[in-house]
């Protein structure tokens, strides 16, 4: 039986990834879930798809979704992805819980409240206890940069993460669309993206924390983040630095990189982080593959915090849409849904 799903700002960046994944659009693998609604701003509401949406996406728009009614009123629906914009987002994805819908949050709102786990199925799947037995619930999926760096550290965590440093290099489809202005970033780097080094710097602690007696006890290792945006379509960049307490050596490191497997969902991939070895990768151009891995490289040894590398991530596959489908596979897996 199909899980019927309404996409929630399914007229921006993430909601166009949502649609894509969702309606199969692409050569993805072939899931449960079945798009039931559309719900955008008052702006939309009333208009057919195709007309309410500027599609920036290299595929076409799903004939299959393109003459739906984008709705302003929240539908009924098995599960509710939300690409909301912050502030919006944080009264819809609360209100709907309370009425005992499950959602699937992009949106930073609600990410670091108590009782919602923030979730990247091949780090912490064990946080959903928090919602174990609940009826309605928000399921969020972190930062598209936190998610690129977690899941970057995940191989190495058990080598004793003690502190970090990264500095992400973020693309344009990150802020939405229409995103920046073409005057401010071409031919140039802006080194402020607003509240996004506050995430990066809180939001793995959450996803690494331990939980205990019901909550999640956070982890304790120090992180300093600088935040850019580059003038690239998609794909984030991160240089990270960091300090591990054992001290392996790098071929330890590149081991466990190339051990490091990935779970059993539909969206999921075998590897969630690819090993570059080459001098120049990994390359947003080059190395987003289907947009579920990450890849890393350059991986050496850093006179500072002791290591450094490189890594790469589709910002608004694994780092959004794919991120918050993967949740949904999980809780589906898990029994949830
Ligand atoms: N872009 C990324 O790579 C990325 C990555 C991770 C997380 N996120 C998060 O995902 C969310 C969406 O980001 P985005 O980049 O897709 O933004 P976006 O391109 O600006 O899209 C925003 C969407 O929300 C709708 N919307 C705006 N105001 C609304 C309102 N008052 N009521 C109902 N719908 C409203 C818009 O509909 P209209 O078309 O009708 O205005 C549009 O569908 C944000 O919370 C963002 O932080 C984005």
């Amino acid at each position: 039986m199909s899980i019927k799903c309404a996409i929630l700002g399914a007229t921006g960046m993430v909601g166009q990834r949502f649609v894509e994944l969702l309606s199969g659009a692409k050569d993805f693998p072939t899931r449960d879930f079945e798009i039931s609604a559309l719900y955008a701003s008052e702006r939309s509401a009333g208009k057919k798809y195709r007309d309410a949406c500027h599609w920036v996406l290299d595929s076409e728009m799903p004939e299959s979704i393109a003459d739906m009614e984008v709705v302003n009123y929240l539908p009924e629906a098995d599960i509710y992805f939300s690409a909301l914009p912050s502030g919006t987002a944080k009264d819809i994805e609360r209100r709907l819980a309370d009425k005992g819908c499950i959602v699937c949050s992009n949106a930073s709102d609600n990410r670091m409240a108590e009782d919602v786990p923030l979730v990247i199925p091949e780090i912490n799947s064990q946080h959903l206890e928090l919602v174990k037995d609940r009826q309605g619930y928000i399921v969020a999926n972190p930062n598209c940069s936190t998610i690129i760096l977690c899941l970057a550290l995940k191989p190495l965590s058990g080598f004793g993460i003690e502190a970090l440093n990264v500095t992400t290099m973020q693309a344009l489809s990150g802020a939405g669309y229409p995103g920046v202005s073409s005057i401010d970033i071409e031919n140039n780097i802006l080194p402020y993206i607003k509240n996004e080094e506050d995430k990066i710097e809180s939001e793995p602690l959450k996803i690494f924390g331990r939980l205990e007696n019901g909550r999640i006890k956070r982890a304790d290792f120090r992180i300093s983040a600088s935040c850019t945006r580059v003038n690239v379509i998609e794909g984030h960049t991160l240089s990270i630095q960091v300090k591990l307490r054992d001290n392996p050596d790098i071929e330890e490191i590149k081991e466990a990189f190339r051990s490091f497997k990935g779970l059993s969902l539909p969206s999921a991939p075998e590897k969630p982080v690819i090993l570059r070895e080459e001098e120049d990768r990994p390359q947003p151009r080059k190395d987003l593959g289907n947009g579920f891995s990450i890849s890393v490289g350059r991986i050496r040894k850093d006179s500072v915090l002791g290591y450094k590398m490189f890594a790469v991530g589709s910002n608004t596959v694994r780092g959004a849409a794919g991120a918050s489908i993967l949740n949904a596979e999980l809780l589906s897996a898990s029994g949830y849904l």
